[in-house]
């Protein structure tokens, strides 16, 4: 126990009781809320600003830099928690003393999430007269979001700023409404991306492109300090939606399409952000998320219905999230919109029966963004949000509602209590589910942020793990002739927008949601950050020569003339393309192909000059580029790297860092592809433009000798591939190896192209020989029949490394089993 239990329950009742007394009372002063009251917590309360008097607003609704400055600490210590998994577990005596306290409005209030927007004034300061509303009246018991996203002033709040917030809420939460402190929920998914100077790391797809999930470990662990610096306690992250289908505009944030690489990289995040977190007060809640099946929109729109098999679900969408529950991932966030036309958050199936009853998740489920209130307005699937509401409470366990803007949560589950159509003991369970993981984060003692942590956001140690997990994030796609890397000695050109913009190598989640907008550039960044042509310049140490040649979006015509003159004394010419931001609505696309014009830049460039062509690309996913790889002479894709991404991009293309990515997506080679993946059946042709694991590097690695440890693979007895690897290129080489497995044949159902069943990445010196031992079990080839059984059919199997890179070397093991035998069997809803 970490605080006197005991004593809290006695401060917690005497609050219930001030409580009803004071209900009615006017609303004490801002200065008030600073006083010192005797309440649970052994952390001071922070001043409160004086809401300001001023209802009309002059502020025109530009954002503006927050001002705050800070010199962050170059370097600062951290536990690296190595013990058993930490996750929710069972409900504690207390917590459950406390609930039996509570009133009906009181359990609802906890189960609501508001947005920061309702309680931020046009002015950019906290309203406390809303602040009150929601906590005093409304009772609620958690918030979300940046107030940068929701009409918010400044357009991104530093630690210190952000945490005035919080602390201004905290306090008023402390002593008004239930008195409880309220949990603050931000979508940290790559870093601290919502708070100035907090570290943005790589993009999801990026990171898993590594292939060494101790990155996604670090951005958890540097997200989760960051965001706590401001008073957030809990980060909306990680996403572990396997990007099926890549026209969809959130492709970006996953781990790729493989739900083993998805799985391994969703459990290290979970380790990074929440490590010790029932004592370690510098991480935060995380949230397996969306729950499920989110990432194959049948037409590529966001939240469009997804048709999954439900035996297909269970073998790919499922096991990162099952990996990551395992990891102890303390929250979970249901998915929009509907699996095989059935609203998720109205699930029985899924939240219930899948979520809690197979998967065992025992932690706290929200909804996303407004789901209840639209299942009526957007979906179609209830009449009203009285239906939504009582069917979401009756079916499923969903925890807490991120209604968002209203009360209509609040005042339709309150009704429905009063009326008996959902018993009190429904909420009473949600409500235990929400306070153990307030106490468990800490919340009853230390509501209040802690200012140390601020001097920490931004510390060159955090902004070198984020420039190196670019660096081994980053994919070469093709080099021909030693194109790249390129000579200090030679002259190029660079040109295309990408090269010039941080925010373009960002994309979404960073600053705002969708990413900073055109109005705002670059400049919102505040130095925050840098461009592939800073990087140039830090590399080589003079200024790029450079011309954008085109715009983003594609308009604008290319300055042939200009573009020639300034090649002509180049000996090589780099392109960078990509997508913009995905600001106003510009991640909908209803065609994989990147903007012709940007192709054309290259086409026009390659013929006209005759130069040899480097092309870099800066994309959340993989866009179409029809004639590009036949053309250009060196190809390097960067996805979206972040604010840092623009050293390491140079120096991959100088050298100083010999690429070591790989795909962790199929990449199409047309439109027709757009949902392929490299465990498509196998009878499909697999001709993608790259395949999943693809991915050169500089130097020359050999393989040789892949040996079994026994022919045969039977239950209980896992086997190891091993493979002799040598260096013989010029340069040390990172080199990830990776086995997958093709079963020969399989009775009644296709076997996949290939599955994903072990890797690792080894340093290799120059000249360097080693062997590298994977492993391979039986189990890993069960698969999930339409009877939801998980089960194996004997066949022989080849078990192949690194296909895509090295041609495959193929050993075949037989696979012995019963197919009547189950290993798991999922219940039926
Ligand atoms: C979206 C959320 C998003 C929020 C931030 C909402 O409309 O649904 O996903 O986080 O806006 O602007
Ligand atoms: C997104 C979630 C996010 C939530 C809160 C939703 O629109 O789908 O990923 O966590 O908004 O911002």
């Amino acid at each position: 126990m970490r605080y006197n239990s005991l004593l809290y329950f006695t401060q917690y009742l005497l609050a219930i009781s001030f409580n009803t007394m004071e209900s009615g009372a006017l609303a004490i002063s801002p200065a008030e809320y600073s006083a010192t009251v005797s309440d649970s917590t052994t952390q001071k309360p922070p001043a409160v600003t004086a809401a300001t008097a001023d209802p009309v607003c002059t502020w025109d609704g530009t954002q503006v830099f927050d001002d705050t400055t800070w010199t962050p600490v170059a370097s600062y210590a951290y536990n690296n928690y190595t013990g058993p998994v930490v996750g929710p577990n069972l409900i504690d005596q207390d917590i459950m003393l406390m609930v039996n306290g509570m009133t009906v409005e009181e359990k609802v209030g906890q189960m609501t999430q508001i947005q920061v927007g309702q309680i931020i004034d046009c002015n950019g300061k906290l309203n406390t007269t809303a602040v009150e509303y929601w906590i005093d009246t409304m009772k609620v018991g958690s918030f979300l979001e940046t107030p940068a996203n929701h009409g918010g002033k400044y357009n991104w709040y530093s630690a210190k700023r952000f945490a005035e917030i919080t602390d201004a809420v905290q306090a008023i939460a402390l002593r008004r409404g239930s008195r409880i402190p309220v949990i603050w929920g931000l979508d940290s998914v790559r870093g601290a991306n919502y708070i100035k100077g907090g570290t943005i790391f790589p993009a999801g797809i990026a990171t898993a492109a590594t292939f060494n999930p101790q990155h996604a470990y670090d951005a958890g662990r540097i997200a989760a300090k960051d965001t706590r610096a401001a008073g957030v306690h809990w980060a909306f992250a990680p996403i572990m939606d396997l990007s099926v289908n890549k026209l969809w505009s959130r492709v970006y944030e996953n781990f790729g399409e493989d739900p083993f690489l998805s799985s391994l990289m969703a459990k290290s995040s979970i380790g990074g952000h929440q490590g010790d977190y029932k004592r370690d007060r510098s991480r935060v809640a995380a949230c397996l998320k969306h729950f499920i099946g989110y990432g194959y929109p049948f037409d590529g729109s966001d939240r469009a219905n997804r048709h999954i098999a439900t035996h297909e679900l269970l073998e790919y969408y499922v096991p990162p999230f099952k990996a990551a529950i395992d990891a102890g991932s303390a929250t979970a966030m249901e998915s929009y919109g509907a699996v095989n036309s059935e609203s998720v958050v109205l699930s029985k199936y899924y939240l219930q029966t899948l979520l809690r009853e197979q998967l065992k998740f025992k932690g706290m489920l929200v909804t996303d963004w407004a789901e209840i209130n639209t299942q009526a307005t957007m979906y179609h699937t209830a009449k009203d949000v009285k239906q939504a509401t009582q069917t979401a409470l009756q079916r499923t366990s969903i925890d807490m509602s991120m209604v968002a803007d209203d009360e209509s949560f609040i005042k339709v589950t309150v009704e429905l209590v009063k009326s008996g159509a959902v018993s009190e003991r429904r909420l009473d369970e949600s409500v235990a589910r929400i306070l153990q993981l307030k106490k468990d984060l800490g919340l009853f003692e230390s509501p209040y942020a802690d200012p140390q942590l601020a001097s920490t956001v931004g510390s060159a140690q955090d902004i070198e793990a984020a420039r190196n997990t670019v660096r081994e994030s980053i994919t070469l796609l093709k080099n021909t002739n030693g194109v790249l890397p390129l000579k200090l000695s030679e002259r190029v050109l660079f040109l295309g927008p990408t090269l010039n913009s941080t925010r373009y190598m960002s994309g979404g989640w960073n600053v705002h949601w969708q990413g900073p907008s055109d109005k705002e550039g670059d400049a919102v960044y505040q130095g925050f950050g840098d461009t592939v042509l800073q990087g140039i310049k830090a590399v080589t140490g003079a200024a790029p020569q450079y011309l954008p040649g085109i715009d983003i979006g594609g308009t604008g015509t290319i300055d042939v003339d200009a573009i020639m003159s300034a090649a002509q004394s180049a000996d090589k010419i780099v392109i960078g393309l990509g997508e913009n931001t995905y600001a106003e609505e510009q991640g909908n696309i209803d065609s994989l192909a990147l903007p012709w014009q940007q192709l054309n830049l290259v086409y026009t460039v390659a013929a006209a000059t005759k130069k040899p062509v480097v092309v870099v690309l800066i994309e959340g996913r993989p866009r179409g580029l029809a004639n590009v790889p036949k053309i250009a002479d060196a190809i390097v894709n960067a996805y979206l790297p972040g604010a840092y991404g623009g050293l390491p991009i140079a120096e991959v293309l100088y050298g100083k860092v010999n690429p070591s990515g790989r795909l962790p997506i199929t990449y199409p080679a047309t439109e027709a592809q757009a949902s392929s993946t490299i465990w498509q059946a196998s009878y499909s042709a697999y001709n993608p433009q790259w395949e999943f694991g693809y991915g050169l590097g500089y130097s020359n690695v050999t393989y040789s000798n892949v040996t079994l440890s026994s022919s045969s693979l039977t239950v209980g007895s896992p086997i190891t591939a091993s493979v002799t690897i040598t260096n013989k290129g010029p340069y040390p080489q990172k080199e990830s190896v990776l086995l997958f497995t093709r079963q020969q044949y399989r009775l009644g159902y296709a076997p996949e192209h290939y599955r994903l069943r072990d890797f690792t990445k080894v340093d290799l010196a120059v000249g360097e020989t080693k062997t590298v031992v994977l492993n391979l079990k039986a189990e890993d080839l069960a698969f999930w029949d339409r009877d939801l059984l998980r089960r194996i059919e004997p066949a022989p199997v080849n078990v192949v490394i690194n296909p895509h890179v090295h041609k495959g070397l193929v050993a075949v093991v037989q696979l012995d089993a019963d197919p009547d035998h189950v290993l798991e069997r999922a219940p039926w809803s």
